[in-house]
């Protein structure tokens, strides 16, 4: 109940279309008592990533360290070359077990990964107020001036929002995800990339995957997007000089943002 899924919690209707199967009976709508993995609902707005879907299907546990859910390496093949249309999963090598091929999508996965892409949480009818979550999201401590003891939780906000990619210890995944620690971004000066890399997406290198517009996607706020960014030129042995909320607005892509724009 912690977690927020989406914009707004789930409701039986998310999960079901109630018809009439015959006179008697209606289609049941049961929420259940118990799930074993996350909520998938709002898992296309939560994780748009291809490679991030396709990795975490062939290998859970190459993304997600206890992962539970089993792996579908079925669903993919090992071919000597890749054809012009072939998708290949970059996997780690400690989860290659020895294969030397190129591991290729198959149909079937990049099926299922445009269904997940496919699953987003709807907004209610018009005119109605979504109701609380558990934990308001506005109950996050909000900075009051360019303190920056007054930011909200830059490890908890990375965790949640930047670490199943560029994992806990902030090395990212050779060949798919960049190491933050000690990225020449993240210790340097322009923070307008860096805010824009969050907010929009980045997508400057063909050795490594894509990055979607995280920031935008989350409705990250200028002071969560400060402190992650304090965070992470803080952390793993980065040691860079902070960053101020209003730092972060002044001169970037905040304000220029048009979420309309963003097609990824
Ligand atoms: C879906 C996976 C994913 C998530 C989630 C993600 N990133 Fe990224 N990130 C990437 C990929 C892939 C790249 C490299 C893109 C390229 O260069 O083509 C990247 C690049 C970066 C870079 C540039 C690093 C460098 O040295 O080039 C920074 C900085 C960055 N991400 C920060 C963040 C932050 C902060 C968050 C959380 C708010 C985040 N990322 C969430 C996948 C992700």
């Amino acid at each position: 109940m912690d977690n927020v899924w989406g914009s707004r919690p789930g409701i039986p209707a998310d999960y079901a279309g109630i018809s009439r199967t015959d006179f008697w009976t209606n289609t049941a709508t049961l929420m259940g008592t118990e799930r074993t993995g996350p909520d998938l609902t709002n898992i296309g707005t939560r994780q748009p990533s291809l490679a991030w879907n396709l990795l975490h299907l062939y290998q859970p546990r190459a993304l997600v360290d206890k992962s539970i859910m089993p792996a579908y390496p079925w669903l993919f093949e090992i071919k000597s070359e890749l054809g012009e249309k072939d998708v290949e999963v970059v996997v780690p090598d400690a989860y290659r077990k020895g294969i030397t091929g190129r591991i290729v999508a198959t149909q079937e996965a990049l099926n299922l990964v445009a269904y997940l892409q496919s699953l987003k949480q709807v907004p209610l009818p018009d005119g109605k107020v979504p109701m609380e979550f558990l934990y308001k999201k506005s109950e996050i401590p909000v900075v009051v001036s360019g303190n920056t003891a007054n930011l909200p939780d830059g490890k908890l906000l990375y965790n949640n929002n930047c670490m199943s990619c560029h994992q806990a210890n902030g090395e990212g995944l050779k060949g798919a995800f960049p190491s933050l620690k000690g990225s020449s971004i993240v210790l340097g000066d322009d923070l307008e990339l860096f805010v824009n890399i969050i907010m929009l997406g980045y997508d400057a290198r063909p050795e490594y995957a894509v990055m979607n517009a995280v920031g935008t996607d989350n409705n990250l706020t200028p002071e969560e997007v400060t402190a992650i960014i304090n965070h992470e030129k803080t952390s793993w042995g980065n040691n860079a000089k902070t960053v101020t909320p209003e730092e972060v607005k002044k001169d970037n892509g905040f304000y220029k943002i048009n979420i309309k724009q963003i097609t990824r």
